[in-house]
């Protein structure tokens, strides 16, 4: 499944949609410098915004989705349960507040952001309830390895529809991709341009220069090309434009492989089995 369009989405396990692009606003200030991105997204065709409780930016992806007079059907916002908060009572407190500094009546997507030890099962079920209350359209995770996804998948009432994890090509995830494919889960990358760590590869210079895209095109086109939902973040409105301008060129598959071959378990945040879960 892969999208030719900025804004078209693919399906979920559920039923509902997901454009396969998005805008992640990590580490983009709260007041002017999210707004302005989420803005500047949203006026370039991104119809997807990516937030979490821990990026304390909820309110101005609110604001700027309300300023932005599109319909409230029309952009997919995703936020997610922090991992002290997790567990189920907690859980149902976080989402108020989330939904309260977000401005919204519902959020299209609602994810555990870490499978903290002990909670996640609890934490999924307070899911499975704001799901069902309709205060959430669509419930998955974050950072689960093939073992959480079975502990969860034994013990849970309704699937998870993504599991957002980092994603590049120095961590292509091939085994967790081909389980999500198996369960009916759709993978959804974070750091897709792995910061921008990764472009300055030859191989990735090679092909921008042959393509007349930018590395970070190529690296995205690649991550698209396999179905994978992308978010990448940019606080500047010229790379936010040039992070959704990739549907007028294709990747042949020897490229694609090419690209595969710099996977090096090259991960950048912490190992989720590695996490220390305070309380
Ligand atoms: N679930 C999780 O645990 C988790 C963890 C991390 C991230 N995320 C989500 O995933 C999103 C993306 O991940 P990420 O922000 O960590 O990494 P990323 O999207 O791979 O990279 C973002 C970095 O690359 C720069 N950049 C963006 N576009 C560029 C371009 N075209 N050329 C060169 N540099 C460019 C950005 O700088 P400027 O902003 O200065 O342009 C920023 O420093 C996050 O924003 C967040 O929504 C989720």
């Amino acid at each position: 499944m892969i999208t030719n369009a900025i804004g078209e989405r693919v399906l979920l396990n559920d039923g509902n949609q997901i454009p396969q692009l998005g805008l992640g606003v990590w580490r983009a200030n709260d007041g002017e410098e999210t707004y302005q991105a989420v803005r500047w997204a949203l006026e370039a065709g991104y119809r997807s915004i990516d937030t979490a409780s821990l990026y304390a930016n909820e309110a101005s992806v609110g604001k700027a989705f309300h300023d932005s007079e599109l319909s409230r059907e029309e952009v997919f916002i995703t936020t997610k349960v922090w991992n002290p908060d997790q567990g189920y009572d907690k859980t149902l407190a976080a989402f108020e507040k989330s939904l309260k500094l977000l401005d919204l009546e519902y959020v299209d997507m609602y994810l555990a952001h870490y499978p903290v030890t002990g909670k996640y099962l609890d934490t999924w079920k307070a899911l499975e309830r704001l799901q069902e209350e309709k205060l959430v359209r669509s419930i998955g995770v974050s950072n689960f390895h093939i073992h959480h996804l079975e502990t969860l998948l034994a013990h849970a009432n309704v699937k998870p529809v993504v599991n957002q994890i980092e994603l590049h090509p120095y961590l292509s995830q091939k085994a967790l991709i081909a389980y999500h494919k198996e369960h009916d889960i759709l993978t959804e990358a974070w750091a897709p341009i792995a910061k921008g760590r990764v472009l300055g590869e030859d191989i990735i210079v090679e092909l921008s220069e042959k393509y007349g895209k930018t590395p970070a095109q190529i690296v995205l086109r690649w991550e698209l090309q396999q179905g994978i939902i992308i978010i990448p973040k940019s606080v500047h409105q010229k790379r936010i434009q040039e992070n959704c301008n990739i549907y007028d060129f294709a990747l042949t598959e020897e490229e694609m492989k090419r690209i595969d071959t710099l996977e090096c378990d090259g991960r950048i945040g912490t190992d989720p089995d590695k996490m220390v879960y305070d309380d």
